[in-house]
């Protein structure tokens, strides 16, 4: 294309004219009367109705400058109204026009408030590098409005969520990044309904603790959205797994909060500025659905910290022992921050902080760390826990076939795919070139069971 081209063709652009301006601010006043509480609606909040950047949200309603006549339909779609002829002229024959009011501009992204609600402390916090990148590249770069970060029990899911709001608290002072109006920490694990949650953070939101509120959930979950639409605010909703079912429903919501279904629906569904981030030891299915709807949506598996972090964890825990028996004990514990810690304080309690004479017992799973597992363990459906105990009878990686053939009744190789994949996404099972095998703590968890239980004991033929 030509430099002559590119000004012909933004001459033949198009603008509102006066009715069609009219109709769009008449169209702009009902929503700010309907759905934002009288407020006006900034650029940003109509940039993200309309899907349009705050820029040409500008150029439409100045109403001065030429824009591309589908720029004009999407906008009128959006506040879904017609566009029709006599809404626009060609830019180089229009005639003059009133300015149009300014609508206010977008509020600078400052980080005003933090409610950390009962988040956990980060002062000694090692690694997670890559973690903390790719949650920042999610939250920052990409906009995702929902986030999950899923893994086992004690792997550093909270503290690592807190540290990401640390940084990006830091990180405020930088104008380039953008940051957040609010930062609201809640944990669920006290299983609150969806309305209580909805109610403690709109009355955080609103920085009016008396308000007078809906009690149906419909209206507090559009109220809620509100605020997300208007503000850039971090939500966190820790320990999502207290309100799913456990066994075979493994993924639905638990009777009594599937109110959550919709709330997580239309986090994930409806366009906002704002991101939610849940964190869990299993996640809702619902979001295998949400992941390809077109607000960005994304799943963090955490796994355990990296030998080095692991390490520099356990010198932390004043324990003595050999760089050899420093590995095989992070080894054993798969990195896991919680059991690695459970594990040093027993060793300095209980062995006067000698790791060797510990490792020599030959017992890792005890106490607090065998109650983290069994948690977790009996949350499993039937056909879950007979995988676990097959792998743990077996002790050498399972090729696919053999698994196959030890489990009675006779399942078919979807179901066991689809099994193992669960288990996967709870990094309950590993998998190794020669099969499918158990990570060496749930190895002896296992083992334990089957001798304490053998009556829960699979079949095996
Ligand atoms: N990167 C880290 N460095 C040092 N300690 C850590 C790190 N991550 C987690 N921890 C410690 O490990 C313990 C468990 O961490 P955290 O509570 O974040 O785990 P979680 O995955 O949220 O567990 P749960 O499933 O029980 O909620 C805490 O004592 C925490 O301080
Ligand atoms: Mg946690």
């Amino acid at each position: 294309m030509t430099s002559g081209d590119s000004i012909n063709k933004r001459k033949r652009g198009v603008v509102l004219t006066p009715r069609g301006l009219q109709k769009l601010r008449d169209a702009i006043a009902n929503l700010e009367d309907e759905e934002n509480f009288a407020q006006k609606l900034t650029l940003a909040e109509l940039s993200i109705r309309t899907r349009l950047t705050a820029d040409t949200v500008a150029k439409v309603l100045d109403a001065e400058q030429a824009v591309d006549r589908r720029t004009l339909d999407s906008f009128f779609r959006a506040l879904h109204l017609q566009l029709s002829e006599s809404d626009f002229c060609r830019a180089d024959l229009r005639q003059a026009q009133h300015p149009p009011q300014s609508l206010p501009k977008q509020s600078a992204n400052v980080l005003v408030q933090i409610d950390w609600g009962e988040a956990v402390a980060t002062s000694s916090f090692y690694g997670r590098t890559q973690e903390l990148e790719t949650l920042t590249q999610w939250v920052q770069t990409d906009r995702c409005q929902l986030i999950t970060v899923l893994g086992m029990g004690g792997i550093g899911k909270s503290s690592l969520v807190a540290k990401l709001i640390d940084q990006l608290a830091k990180s405020n002072s930088s104008p380039t990044a953008p940051s957040f109006q609010y930062v609201i920490w809640r944990s669920l694990s006290h299983a609150p309904t969806v309305e209580e949650t909805l109610i403690g953070l709109i009355h955080t939101l609103s920085n009016q603790p008396d308000i007078d509120l809906p009690k149906a959930l419909h209206p507090l979950i559009s109220q809620l959205m509100q605020y997300l639409i208007q503000m850039r605010c971090l939500l966190v909703l820790d320990n999502t797994e207290t309100i799913l079912q456990a066994g075979e429903q493994a993924g639905s919501y638990r009777e009594g909060f599937e109110g959550y279904r919709d709330l997580i629906r239309k986090i994930g569904q409806s366009p906002h500025q704002s991101c939610v981030i849940l964190t869990g030891r299993e996640l809702p299915r619902q979001m295998n659905l949400l992941e390809n709807k077109p607000y960005p949506t994304r799943t963090l598996l955490l796994k355990g910290l990296q030998l080095q972090d692991g390490l520099q964890l356990l010198q932390s825990q004043a324990i003595d022992g050999t760089e050899a028996d420093h590995h095989t004990l992070f080894h054993h514990y798969a990195g896991n921050p919680l059991t690695l810690k459970i594990a040093a304080a027993t060793i300095q309690l209980l062995f006067l902080g000698n790791l060797a004479r510990f490792l020599a017992e030959g017992i890792t799973v005890f106490g607090a760390i065998y109650e983290l597992l069994d948690h977790q363990f009996k949350r499993l459906s039937h056909l879950e826990k007979n995988i676990i105990h097959q792998l743990a009878l077996h002790r050498e990686p399972m090729p696919l076939p053999h698994l196959t053939q030890a489990i009675t009744p006779p399942i078919s190789p979807q179901t066991l795919l689809e099994t193992l994949e669960n288990l996967g996404w709870r990094s309950l099972i590993e998998c190794s070139p020669t099969g499918f095998t158990l990570q060496p703590l749930l190895m002896e968890y296992a083992t334990i069971q089957l001798i304490k239980q053998p009556n829960d004991q699979p079949p095996i033929e």
